[in-house]
């Protein structure tokens, strides 16, 4: 997978691509990280980016003639047609789902808007999809651009060490729901025992106490997610009657 980072702060990106599992994916040959300073677009000899938004208001707006051509550059360093996605808060909430997806994709372009936003004729000329983290104001797209570089590239076949772990995960197609606690040695630590079953070697009943102890966590933290479209379809999660015989105890 290509993954392009458009960004007025390519410093940002070298901590995140230089450790654990994005560097390990780039070590493999399963990723290739290009990141585009945007400056080098930028207009004039002060290689301007932004400017005053029309109409008024705070802030600045980064400028379209800089931004289209920064885009359309990085298009053409690849024959893969790419799937282009702007960092906003405006945008489609990230999930799971949404990752796995684009970890389908071979390329990737991935927008850093700083200030306060992007000229909106650049979504209309180039298209692609708005993406946002979350319901919170970052000063800048280079975290979200992380954030989502980092959550797919974890899904690129390969990448983990272990192929069952991201089957495993909170999200996962396997299990759309929280996970529950983890415990390693020792197993004793200032009165705090593990929990007994997970010493028994008893596979199947420590798989049916780590579904119960996600529904329970699940209830607790993100109701929302027991009553949301993909846990109600999702396969085998010990059913309703798991919550249920949880919450009488
Ligand atoms: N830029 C600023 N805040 C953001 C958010 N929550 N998601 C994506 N991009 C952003």
């Amino acid at each position: 997978m290509l993954v392009q980072v458009l960004t007025l702060f390519p410093e940002m990106f070298s901590g995140v691509l230089g450790a654990s599992i994005l560097k390990r994916a780039q070590a493999r040959g399963l990723l290739t990280v290009r990141v585009i300073d945007l400056r080098q677009f930028g207009i004039g000899r002060h290689r301007v980016c932004d400017d005053y938004p029309f109409g008024g208001g705070p802030g600045m707006v980064m400028r379209v003639d800089v931004v289209v051509p920064a885009v359309e550059w990085a298009m053409a360093q690849s024959e893969e047609p790419a799937r282009l996605l702007w960092m906003s808060p405006q945008g489609r909430l990230l999930n799971q789902a949404w990752c796995r997806e684009l970890a389908q994709s071979s390329h990737l372009i991935l927008v850093a808007g700083h200030y306060e936003g992007i000229d909106q004729r650049a979504f209309e000329i180039l298209g692609g999809e708005e993406v946002s983290i979350g319901n919170y104001v970052l000063t800048g797209g280079e975290i979200p651009a992380m954030v989502v570089l980092d959550a797919v590239a974890r899904l690129i076949p390969g990448a983990l060490g272990d192929a069952e772990s991201a089957r495993q995960d909170s999200f996962s197609e396997d299990w759309p729901l929280l996970e529950g606690p983890q415990y390693t040695r020792p197993s004793e630590y200032r009165g705090h025992r593990v929990p007994e079953v997970l010493l028994s070697g008893h596979h199947a009943k420590i798989a049916a106490w780590r579904r119960e102890a996600g529904w329970r966590k699940t209830a607790m933290v993100r109701p929302d997610l027991l009553s949301s479209e993909t846990s109600s379809s999702s396969p085998d999660t010990g059913g309703h009657s798991v919550i249920q015989g949880g919450n009488k105890e």
